[in-house]
């Protein structure tokens, strides 16, 4: 039968450090956007822990919901998904691993890896480790904007034969039914992953996020984490990255501070025009030099 997964997706137990909020969508919400949506099967893949997936187990069941508990870990290669892993197995992780030893968790806990934007331009996934990780890759994400972060994910993928699935990365609800892998399978978590590794997918939605959307949650995000990111402003924050520095000193805070309440007492405020602009050109940029240090690589397989 025809399953339609939805593998990879963020509750309201993702949290951030800097920006608090990462996610809008409730644990047991989000079993009620599937319903609605007409997906099949989840995957809880929230970063760094498992909390969510016990809340909403029951519930998933009660409406005929196959839900598999997964993680998004941080290594500080990149990030990497557990998925259909054992409760308790964030215990044995720390931010610091590498993404192999990450790997050797998730095997221990009887998962499956999952390898999430591996060419992602924020510089959030793998990249060229690919090729020693291995495992099932994700080459859609809605977020990868920039059209070689995909294609780069696809054509590593047919090199390496590895199997492909479609994923939404969802932090707010309307997300929840973009990249939707439609699998052949019986309805069980292990006859999915056999259908998986076996290509009998198809991909539906595959839409990516538009600059409306993006402006849309950046503003749920911020807002919603406003506290939060005013005491961030008011301490500073211990970072090494170099832009991180540049907007940590006291002159850029006080402007920071003044603009954030700008932007939150007025949504419809021309400085989330003029900031998402800036968003625009610095990414452009950064990806730029992404696709650039990764094209050698995606070319010589
Ligand atoms: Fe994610």
């Amino acid at each position: 039968m025809e399953l339609r997964a939805q593998l990879h997706m963020h509750t309201t137990e993702s949290k951030g450090t800097r920006v608090r909020v990462h996610s809008n969508i409730h644990p047991k919400a989000a079993i009620d956007i599937l319903k609605k949506k007409n997906i099949h099967v989840a995957a809880i893949t929230d970063h760094d822990n498992t909390l969510a997936y016990p809340r909403m187990k029951d519930y998933a069941e009660k409406n005929g919901i196959i839900l598999i508990n997964g993680i998004e870990i941080t290594t500080r290669d990149g990030e990497i998904i557990g998925l259909n892993v054992e409760p308790g197995i964030e215990k044995e992780l720390d931010r610091k691993m590498s993404v192999h030893e990450a790997k050797d968790v998730i095997l221990d806990h009887n998962g499956e890896v999952l390898i999430p934007h591996p060419f992602s331009f924020m510089g959030n996934g793998i990249g060229r480790k690919i090729k020693e990780i291995k495992g099932i890759v994700e080459v859609f994400n809605p977020g990868n904007i920039f059209s070689f972060e995909d294609k780069f994910a696809k054509v590593v993928a047919k090199k390496l034969k590895l199997p492909m699935v479609a994923c939404s990365d969802a932090h707010y609800a309307k997300m929840i039914d973009r990249g939707i892998t439609v699998v052949d399978a019986e309805p069980s978590i292990d006859s999915i992953f056999k259908s998986i590794r076996r290509g009998k997918i198809r991909f539906e939605n595959c839409n990516y996020v538009t600059w409306r959307e993006i402006k849309e949650w950046s503003f749920l995000r911020i807002s919603s984490s406003y506290e939060g990111i005013m005491e961030n402003l008011k301490d500073g924050w211990e970072t090494d990255k170099m832009y991180m520095k540049l907007a940590d000193l006291r002159f850029m805070r006080f402007i920071e501070k003044k603009m954030l309440n700008l932007g939150v007492s007025k949504p419809d405020s021309r400085i989330w025009g003029l900031m998402s602009y800036i968003i625009f050109l610095m990414t452009n940029l950064k990806a730029w030099r992404t696709k650039k240090s990764y094209k050698p690589f995606v070319f010589s397989l």
